[in-house]
């Protein structure tokens, strides 16, 4: 299951990351917390060194508490600000503000130093496709998303939302790619549906899917499905597609189908919240996962 990505893709968006980082003072970094590492792409530290970072823990609502906690630790420890986030219902957003400020207090301090007086901190959102962004900006920014200025002819500056007289945010995105050197990343992105699935053999994950789950989550399968987990995966396919009528001609069963409803559930967060991967050394960790 190899994945790619458009080298010509890649370039751009660096080079107008690039750009872009010039005139900001703090990088807010999603992730997605069921696959913090995955979802990111570490190039962005190189790009933002020197600046102020905050990594937002987005979908905290769909990730398993306990790992959120030792994620938010992971990343504490590595230097950044962190904090775990449900951009859809705005749920951790108003603790964003005072964090900002903590993140940012050496460039108030140097302002403060060179006579400048509330000249407003400057952040841009980053992070790959399907993390997260624009909800966050929509659910941060809300009502003060009223740009100004992007018509032909107007300008060809960058756009600001002015958020409050501290903090005005790039209204563009800007857009990471996954890496995927690492097929176990490309499948952890597949699973959370960051990879398009015409593109994934859909049944293929769905067994390794089914095999993760049984493992680190033991129980989340019988209780929604009403299925045995012991076995094979492929037993375990076969049973969700009886349970939920996957059937071909009323008698074979339809792979893809139960496949399909397996994906759905997992990613809507039916079947619970559930954590991907785990910070290295940690990974030992998940027999109380319950
Ligand atoms: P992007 O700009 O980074 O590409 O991502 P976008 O905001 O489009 O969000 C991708 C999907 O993730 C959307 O779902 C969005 O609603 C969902 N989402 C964003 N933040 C959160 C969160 O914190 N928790 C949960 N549970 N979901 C989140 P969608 O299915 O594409 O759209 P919709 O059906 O929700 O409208």
């Amino acid at each position: 299951m190899i994945v790619q990505w458009y080298p010509g893709h890649m370039t751009k968006a660096k080079r107008q990351m690039q750009e872009d980082i010039k005139l900001i003072d703090l990088i807010i970094e999603l992730v997605d917390a069921r696959i913090p590492l995955s979802s990111r792409n570490p190039d962005i530290d190189e790009l933002g060194k020197n600046k102020s970072r905050l990594v937002l823990l987005n979908k905290a609502d769909l990730a398993d508490e306990k790992w959120n906690e030792k994620w938010t630790q992971y990343f504490q420890e590595k230097g950044f600000y962190v904090l775990k986030v449900n951009s859809k219902s705005g749920a951790g957003l108003k603790l964003i503000q005072g964090i900002i400020q903590e993140a940012c207090k050496e460039k108030i301090e140097r302002d403060r130093r060179r006579g400048i007086k509330n000249r407003p901190i400057r952040a841009m959102v980053v992070g790959i496709p399907n993390v997260g962004k624009s909800t966050f900006i929509n659910s941060y920014a809300g009502k003060a998303c009223a740009k100004t200025g992007n018509k032909p002819g107007v300008t060809k500056g960058k756009q600001w939302i002015r958020l409050n007289k501290n903090l005005e945010l790039l209204d563009t995105p800007g857009i990471l790619w996954p890496k995927f050197e690492d097929q176990e990343v490309g499948k952890r992105l597949a699973y959370i549906g960051s990879i398009k699935d015409e593109i994934l053999n859909l049944e293929e994950l769905s067994l390794e899917l089914l095999d993760f789950l049984r493992n680190n989550y033991p129980g989340i399968l019988n209780q929604r499905f009403g299925i045995s987990e012991e076995g094979t995966p492929l037993s375990m396919l076969e049973g969700i597609a009886d349970a939920r009528k996957c059937l071909i001609r009323g008698s074979e069963w339809d792979y893809a189908k139960a496949s399909g409803i397996l994906m759905d559930e997992f990613r809507s967060g039916k079947l619970g919240r559930i954590t991907l991967e785990y910070p290295e050394g940690l990974e030992d960790n998940h027999e109380d996962n319950q």
